[in-house]
């Protein structure tokens, strides 16, 4: 393996910035500044949700985002036909297809790649035949990576949730949690996937996060933009990144 292989990009979800900003409704604080500040302080990318209610993400930010941040943009979206259109019109550098519920308060779950088995299969396959890489958000579960890989997927985002929720619960659950994590993670990779990680993680859950190897990326966002609060964004990302970097050293 070489140092780059190693190497856990950070990808930060400013979402959260714009729930904080449309709780006003005017223009502050400006997400396309928390990408800046992000980028700046050792961001590998930035992740943002146009949910189809646009509660915090709107149309606008994602046009900027394209036009004016100098790393990749990660559009998480649900397979639907307006979220295509959106993503085919101004081609991000990946698309992370989502489970959209109108009633969560967040991404509560993985994919569920059998259900929407073509309707997920169609967005892969149009976003792919666009240039764009494909991710798909799944729970640490062996019969969605294969289907992963089934339906053409180029990464697999294994959705982190309920690790973080038992880690400060139930330290047995936690532990079951990370072990399916790592498996399915070296599953993913053995069989060509690119494999990513997030939801729900803070400094101490990415600290363990971090020593699955097979890992390429992390994306968090809700303790990322609600610690900032206390210690500043470019702060926050500059902990998260030595967290990460730290652990991947003792390899
Ligand atoms: N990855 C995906 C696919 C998500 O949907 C989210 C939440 O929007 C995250 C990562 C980040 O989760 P959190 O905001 O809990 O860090």
């Amino acid at each position: 393996m070489t140092s780059d292989d190693l190497y856990l990009r950070l990808g930060v979800n400013i979402d959260h910035v714009a729930t904080i900003r449309n709780a006003r409704g005017g223009s502050h604080p400006d997400p396309l500044k928390a990408a800046q500040i992000a980028y700046k302080a050792g961001a590998d990318g930035i992740t943002a949700h146009l949910r189809e209610d646009r509660r915090h993400i709107s149309d606008i930010d994602i046009s900027r985002l394209i036009d004016e941040i100098d790393i990749p943009l990660n559009l998480e979206m649900a397979p639907t036909n307006e979220m295509l259109k959106i993503a085919i019109k101004h081609k991000p550098n990946a698309c992370c297809l989502v489970p959209e519920k109108r009633e969560e308060i967040t991404t509560e779950g993985g994919l569920d790649l059998f259900k929407k088995n073509q309707q997920i299969r169609e967005c892969v396959h149009v976003l792919k035949s666009e240039g764009i890489r494909v991710s798909l958000f799944i729970d640490p579960k062996k019969e969605d990576i294969q289907e992963a890989l089934n339906l053409n997927s180029d990464i697999v985002e294994i959705h982190t949730g309920s690790f973080s929720n038992k880690f400060y619960a139930d330290k047995k659950e936690m532990q079951n949690e990370f072990g399916k994590i790592k498996e399915m993670a070296q599953l993913a990779k053995g069989m060509g996937l690119e494999v990513h990680a997030g939801h729900g993680l803070n400094y101490e859950t990415t600290e363990l996060i971090s020593k699955i190897k097979p890992l390429k990326e992390l994306n968090i966002g809700h303790f990322i933009i609600g610690e900032s609060v206390f210690d500043g964004l470019d702060c926050v990302i500059k902990k998260f990144r030595a967290i990460m970097n730290n652990q991947r050293k003792n390899f």
